[in-house]
């Protein structure tokens, strides 16, 4: 959808017009064909923020179509930037910014909205955004960020729920330890350090493939920058210049192209991705191979061919190159077909295990304890009215859904607006019974 449109309506009418619709999945159907992927939401995000360090127009091509992309081009339209987006390419000019206030009516829809913070106080050595706050999957602080931009040299307040932040002089390079690893911190410390006066070390860096995306772009910007896709970043920053960014096409979804394999697994369909990187989803592959899946992999398609049996996994999250997170709820829901007990540890987020009622509600047997969740065998499953609750935990209730036998409808389906491109789209083109319904209709 072209977004001239979106544009001309406020972003909360947006979201409310997708509040009312749920999905209605009739399971048992197999799946065949061939799925592509869309570009990485999670690559795009910070590629976008990214967008505020330069002073001429960006193009960025391979976008997603969903929410959080728009809602984040939005908010570069209300800082006074301009946006051309039409389907997969946006166009965007920020030379126009005339404000540096991120304000909560945008932030509180998405707390990635959090990575205009590093690029607005770089270029213009001021800013305000709304706090961020915790959402359904953990309380997710952003003190990590703070702390590494006030080793930067900026001033830090928060007041009235807004983070201000000023740096009249521009940042100073500085050496930054995170105490923890920060996919969203170290985005945003990235984007500030590529602006910033002299050399900034990112010790314990996050080096998710979505980081290596961005530290790319600002390299090809010009910004020397050693170290990418490891934890140690070195990055020459150019004093206060703007980037002048080559056109970026955004790297496929990991997270999307990991979910569609959870399709093929758990309904024992073959399923051919295009448009993949499966070096990018390698710990999702294994864990499938592990449960009796097998693969044809090339450089950027990938089939999966369904097991006999599906076999029970053990898995731990944790960060890039380890088992994601954003794979944990989908993983669960392919494990409660399994012939055996599996146990899944959480350990990124303190409360990302919403799903695990729900999967219950359609038959499954899940038992939690702290960040651990057993699921044990059962027969089948069985379609019932089910909540989404975040992202990742629809789109287990939709793979549950699609081997529950009869009916399934999965309410507030925004959440899955929000990050998966044409959902039911992409399935129905595999052969999945689903329909998108407004409620009350
Ligand atoms: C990114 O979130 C992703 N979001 C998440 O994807 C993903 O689950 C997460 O990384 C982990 O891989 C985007 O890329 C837009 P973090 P982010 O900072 O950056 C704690 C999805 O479904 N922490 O790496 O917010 C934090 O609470 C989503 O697409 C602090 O304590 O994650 C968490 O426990 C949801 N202080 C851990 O670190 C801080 O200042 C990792 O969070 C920052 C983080």
């Amino acid at each position: 959808m072209g977004t001239s449109n979106y544009f001309s309506i406020k972003c909360d009418e947006k979201t409310k017009g997708t509040e009312l619709d749920y999905l209605q999945i009739k399971g048992g159907k197999k799946l065949h064909g061939t799925v592509t992927i869309s570009g990485a939401k999670n690559a795009a995000l910070p590629v976008i923020a990214a967008t505020i360090l330069s002073d001429k127009e960006v193009t960025l091509t391979n976008l997603p179509n969903v929410v959080d992309i728009r809602t984040l081009l939005h908010l570069l339209t209300m800082l006074g930037g301009s946006v051309q987006h039409e389907g997969t390419t946006a166009k965007i000019n920020n030379t126009t910014i005339n404000s540096t206030k991120a304000v909560y009516e945008i932030v509180s829809q998405m707390r990635a909205s959090i990575l205009v913070l590093g690029p607005l106080l770089a270029r213009f050595g001021e800013c305000e955004v709304s706090l961020p706050g915790g959402c359904a999957i953990g309380q997710r602080p952003i003190d990590l960020h703070l702390k590494a931009l006030e080793a930067l040299g900026a001033k830090i307040e928060i007041k009235g729920g807004y983070v201000r932040a000023e740096a009249p002089n521009g940042l100073i390079g500085a050496k930054i330890i995170f105490d923890k690893i920060t996919v969203g911190g170290t985005e945003n410390i990235v984007m500030a350090a590529a602006l910033a006066k002299g050399v900034t070390t990112i010790t314990n860096a996050a080096k998710e493939p979505e980081i290596v995306q961005l530290c790319e772009m600002i390299r090809d910007a010009g910004v020397q920058i050693e170290g990418i896709g490891s934890s140690e970043l070195i990055i020459h920053g150019t004093a206060g210049k703007p980037l002048s960014f080559k056109t970026t096409e955004i790297i496929p979804d990991r997270i999307e192209a990991g979910t569609y394999l959870c399709a093929g697994a758990i309904t024992h369909s073959p399923i051919t991705l295009e448009k993949v990187n499966p070096e990018h989803i390698r710990t999702s592959i294994d864990k499938l191979e592990s449960m009796g899946c097998s693969f044809d992999i090339n450089n950027d398609t990938i089939t999966i061919y369904p097991a006999e049996t599906l076999k029970p996994v053990n898995l731990i999250t944790t960060e890039y190159p380890g088992f994601p997170t954003d794979m944990q709820a989908q993983f669960m829901a392919v494990a409660t077909m399994a012939d055996g007990d599996s146990l899944i540890e959480e350990r990124l987020f303190e409360n990302r295990f919403m799903h695990v009622g729900e999967l219950n509600r359609l038959g499954a047997d899940i038992w939690l304890k702290g960040s651990v969740a057993a699921v044990h065998p059962v027969e089948g499953l069985n379609g019932a009215d089910v909540m989404a609750t975040d992202l990742r935990a629809s789109s287990a209730l939709v793979l549950a859904a699609l081997v529950a036998k009869g009916t399934t409808n999965i309410h507030r389906i925004y959440h899955l607006d929000r990050g998966y491109d044409d959902l039911e789209g992409k399935l129905s083109g595999l052969g999945a019974d689903i329909i998108r319904l407004k409620e009350g209709e």
